[in-house]
């Protein structure tokens, strides 16, 4: 292996970790707050691991300062955090509860007291149960309803919040959660899928006009995604077709409106079968493309796609559980060839060049467009040693790969802002519940001990430094 030299990021690079409402505060029924769709889901049998809940999680409701003074001590300049709908405003609807306001606004001032910047999510896929039982996304009112909250929120921490994010991953919500049914709240129904992914844009638009009207005008409003790096098996034009298929699935039928101000022909064409789009209005496309002043990018890791196999139902497991429903509406068939290489505890592929993929092409699609990476990071199965240690060496190559992956994309001209790891904390991995360990600190799930790993003292490093150590 040739020796690598140190690299240096920008000076201003913004060093974060990132977290979410469900998977780490716990008090699930504490100040207020009533079930979201992952209350409910993650009681339903048979639907998270071992039947795992988010009713106490990481107890963060409890021990934020502690977790906040962690932080601190790894040196951390930002963290992104997401708010629950259901602690702030129950049902979904109507006026907020000041209880719940106040838990996130003590929270952003315990991180600016600590000179941490506070970045905040309003939708990490915590739907209130009251609103799915009322049609959930695939319904027109659940944007509304989603603008409304966002307004209540901004009200409340414009003056001290800075970064504003509307949704998290809405191809998560709308493909997992009404497709293959492995998120809440567990549908299968294909023209849902569609239905969910317009109302999450036109929430995201809603928002966003909401937002502006109440938050400082120097706040910072965006998105976070999960663009798809979809790689074609070989040059063939219907390998290339599978890919483009599936990229329109994941990545442009939320960068379309959102970017562009419509959606793409092709996608409409590969999903006629499916619906007949008759729920997007006029006027729609434009509410959705508002103005926005970043956007976030997840990455974890690419996909590798060949034309469909007749007769082929499509992926059982897509990397976030297993489904006998494929969640690429319109597109059942295209097949997910496996990449070679090591996989992480998730077995999800290695491959960091994804990462620099991703952001160049943002960085071309939309070259005004400032970009975080709002997610990265790895499961490995990690285990505390006899002296209380955790030595996660597979997390911490994982990181300086994608880490030296998002200097080549800066290198190349991407305008990249700063880098949230996923995850501060070991937490609860949705439908994986506690078996898949993505902290950079570790959370005994008995005693809710937090012990850094070897990752995290690594990471720390690396911000205080703004350096990527060199190998050899
Ligand atoms: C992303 C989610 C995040 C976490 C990571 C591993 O899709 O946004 O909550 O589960 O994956």
């Amino acid at each position: 292996m040739p020796e690598e030299q140190p690299r240096a990021f920008p000076a201003d690079f913004l060093w974060g970790s990132a977290t979410a409402a469900y998977q780490i505060e716990g008090a699930a029924a504490e100040g207020g707050r009533t079930p979201s769709i992952w209350d409910t889901f993650s009681r339903t049998p048979g639907k998270v691991f071992e039947g795992h809940t988010g009713d106490v999680a990481c107890d963060h409701y409890h021990r934020w300062r502690d977790d906040l003074d962690l932080m601190a001590e790894l040196g951390l300049a930002a963290y992104r955090f997401s708010v629950s709908w259901t602690r702030v405003q129950p049902t979904g609807r109507g006026p907020a509860v000041q209880r719940g306001l106040d838990f996130y606004r003590e929270l952003a001032d315990g991180l600016l007291e600590r000179g941490i910047t506070p970045a905040l999510t309003l939708y990490h896929w915590d739907l209130p149960q009251e609103l799915e039982d009322a049609g959930g996304w695939p319904v027109r009112e659940t944007a509304e309803r989603f603008a409304e909250y966002a307004g209540l929120v901004g009200e409340a921490l414009g003056d001290r919040v800075p970064l504003w994010t509307t949704l998290n991953e809405p191809f998560c919500s709308a493909f997992l959660g009404y497709g293959s049914g492995v998120h809440a709240p567990g549908r299968t129904e294909p023209e849902s899928v569609l239905r969910a992914a317009h109302h999450l844009n036109l929430g995201h638009g809603l928002a966003v006009r909401t937002l502006r009207s109440v938050l400082p005008a120097d706040a910072r409003i965006g998105v976070t995604l999960n663009p798809g790096v979809v790689r074609a098996r070989t040059d063939a034009a219907e390998d290339r077709d599978a890919a483009r298929r599936i990229d329109a699935l994941q990545t442009r039928i939320f960068t379309g409106p959102l970017l562009h101000g419509s959606y793409p022909a092709d996608l409409r064409e590969d999903t006629a079968g499916v619906s007949d789009w008759s729920f997007v209005r006029d006027g729609d496309e434009a509410v959705i493309r508002q103005p926005i002043d970043f956007l976030g990018v997840n990455y974890y890791n690419p996909v590798e796609v060949a034309a469909p196999v007749p007769g082929a139902a499509g992926p059982r497991d897509d990397g976030h559980g297993s489904s006998a429903h494929s969640p690429w509406v319109g597109s059942e068939g295209v097949e997910f060839t496996p990449l070679p290489g090591g996989r992480t505890a998730m077995g999800w592929p290695i491959d960091a060049t994804g990462l620099t993929d991703v952001l160049l092409r943002f960085s071309r699609e939309v070259p005004d467009l400032p970009l975080y990476v709002t997610e990265n990071g790895a499961a490995f199965d990690d285990t505390v040693d006899a002296q209380g240690a955790v030595h996660d060496p597979e997390r911490v190559a994982y990181l300086r790969g994608h880490l030296g992956a998002v200097l080549d994309a800066v290198e190349q001209g991407a305008d990249v802002r700063g880098y949230f790891v996923w995850s501060l904390l070991d937490n609860f991995e949705w439908a994986y519940g506690y078996g898949k360990r993505f902290g950079v600190v570790h959370v005994d799930f008995e005693t809710l001990r937090r012990t850094p790993k070897s990752s995290a003292r690594w990471y720390a490093e690396l911000v205080r430094s703004g350096v990527l150590p060199g190998s050899g």
